[in-house]
């Protein structure tokens, strides 16, 4: 019994890496954002463009908390806008892991 606990303790404090999921409705919505707002500078399958290619190997090297930041507040002097307004940081990490394929 009280292995089965720590057993699930465990599995829970590892998975606290992952951001929660959004609803399902805001996924699609994000998932859209991300294929025509972002495709718009990185390319429509993000191979790159005006800005460089968000594929999974691409970002790989780079970790969870700089991508939320360049998401986030975008790159002053560059064209890569801020997204705060429109997408909170959780909703931005699940994009970010999204995009690295572990959701
Ligand atoms: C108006 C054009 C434009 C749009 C729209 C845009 N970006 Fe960018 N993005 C750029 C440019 C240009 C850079 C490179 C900035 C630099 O030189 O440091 C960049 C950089 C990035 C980086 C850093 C990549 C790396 O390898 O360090 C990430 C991540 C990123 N963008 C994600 C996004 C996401 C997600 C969206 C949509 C929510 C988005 N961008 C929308 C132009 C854009």
């Amino acid at each position: 019994m009280h292995r089965t606990i720590f057993l699930c303790l465990g599995l829970l404090s590892q998975a606290q890496v992952l951001a929660d999921p959004p609803p399902q409705e805001r996924q699609e919505t994000l998932r859209n954002m991300l294929r025509h707002d972002c495709g718009a500078c990185h390319g429509l399958t993000l191979k790159g463009g005006l800005g460089p290619a968000l594929l999974a190997s691409d970002l790989a090297a780079k970790s969870d908390d700089y991508l939320v930041d360049t998401i986030q507040n975008g790159r002053k002097g560059t064209a890569m806008p801020p997204w705060k307004p429109f997408i909170s940081e959780q909703e931005t990490l699940w994009l970010v892991q999204t995009i690295l394929k572990r959701h």
